[in-house]
């Protein structure tokens, strides 16, 4: 049986990944930090899955090098810091895997996305850099934008983590005409164990380009599903570049509704083309999930 670690499986993707790759029949181990892996409440889906626990943390080299040890293939579904995961880099390239998916991917395409213009996209691709370099059997994969992210903000980052649902009042940034791309969290992890399984997949880059919309049309669609009407407040691309100046982790706006990096066409492998088996959620499908909550 093919056993695999998951290093960030209390997450939001991770989490996804775990249950997808229990389905899977894997022989599921997870890497936890200290504080969490005594946190009863956050462990108990873990531990309902069947997962071999391993105390550590992606700072500590000696227990990463312990889990990676232990597996065939590792997926890490953390927030990627720079030092950190160039440590899992070494670890797993010390401990030896058949399959290492780095959270670097979790995000744009390196092709489409500009460099030097968002700096957590800038440390991704020096840790796939390190990656590459260190000649390790990776798959990477771009994902794009998530649901709960961007779907369930209609768009707008800022109101991220205040709901579950689409907020009341939601900005549209530039002209609301840019499409951007967006992809369930269990559509995630659904395609990376197919990848997982696909030997052509080794050492190569796969991008999920589905639910292309624009922030207006996604707006929209909330608005003719759920029967409610969000208030909407402009904003100019140049009042954007101010609020970005301030906050630099929101040019990930800029590159979603300004440039539409997320929809542009590069060279990497698009999912639903690689595999055509895999079946996508819509967002018309999640709104209609998300309105019954309302
Ligand atoms: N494209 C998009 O729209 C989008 C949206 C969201 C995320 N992402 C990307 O998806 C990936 C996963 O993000 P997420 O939102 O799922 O993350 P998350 O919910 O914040 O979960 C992070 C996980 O990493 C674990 N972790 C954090 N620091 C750790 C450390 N030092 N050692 C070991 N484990 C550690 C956390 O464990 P604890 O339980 O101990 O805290 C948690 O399980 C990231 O690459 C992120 O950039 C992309």
């Amino acid at each position: 049986m093919t056993s695999t670690l998951i290093i960030g499986a209390t997450g939001l993707l991770g989490s996804e990944m775990a249950k997808a790759s229990a389905r899977n029949g894997d022989n599921l181990h997870v890497l936890v930090r200290p504080a969490t892996s005594s946190n009863e409440e956050r462990m108990r889906p873990l531990k309902d899955l069947g997962a071999a626990v391993h105390v550590g943390d992606l700072d500590d080299y000696d227990s990463l090098v312990r889990a990676v040890g232990k597996v065939d293939r590792v997926i890490s579904s953390v927030h990627v810091g720079s030092a950190s995961e160039m440590t899992l880099v070494r670890a797993v390239r010390d401990a030896g895997v058949s399959r290492y998916v780095p959270s670097a991917g979790f995000g744009l395409d390196f092709a489409a996305a500009a460099p030097g213009t968002i700096q957590p996209l800038d440390i991704k691709r020096a840790v796939f850099d390190a990656v590459r370099q260190a000649d390790l059997p990776y798959t990477v994969i771009y994902t794009n934008g998530f649901f709960s992210t961007w779907v369930a903000t209609l768009g707008d980052l800022t109101r991220f983590g205040s709901s579950p649902l689409p907020p009341d009042e939601v900005t549209l940034y530039g002209a609301g005409n840019v499409p951007a791309t967006f992809v369930s969290e269990k559509d995630i992890a659904a395609v990376t164990m197919r990848a997982l399984e696909d030997p052509n997949a080794v050492r190569s880059e796969i991008r999920i380009a589905q639910n292309k919309i624009t922030q207006s049309a996604m707006i929209e669609l909330w608005r003719r599903v759920s029967g409610r009407s969000p208030h909407v407040k402009q904003m100019s691309a140049e009042e954007l570049e101010t609020m970005i100046a301030a906050a630099p982790g929101l040019g990930l706006l800029r590159a979603f509704w300004i440039r539409g990096e997320t929809a542009l066409e590069t060279a990497t492998p698009e999912a639903g083309a690689l595999y055509p088996e895999l079946k996508f959620e819509s967002i018309e499908s999640a709104f209609v999930a998300m309105a019954g909550a309302v």
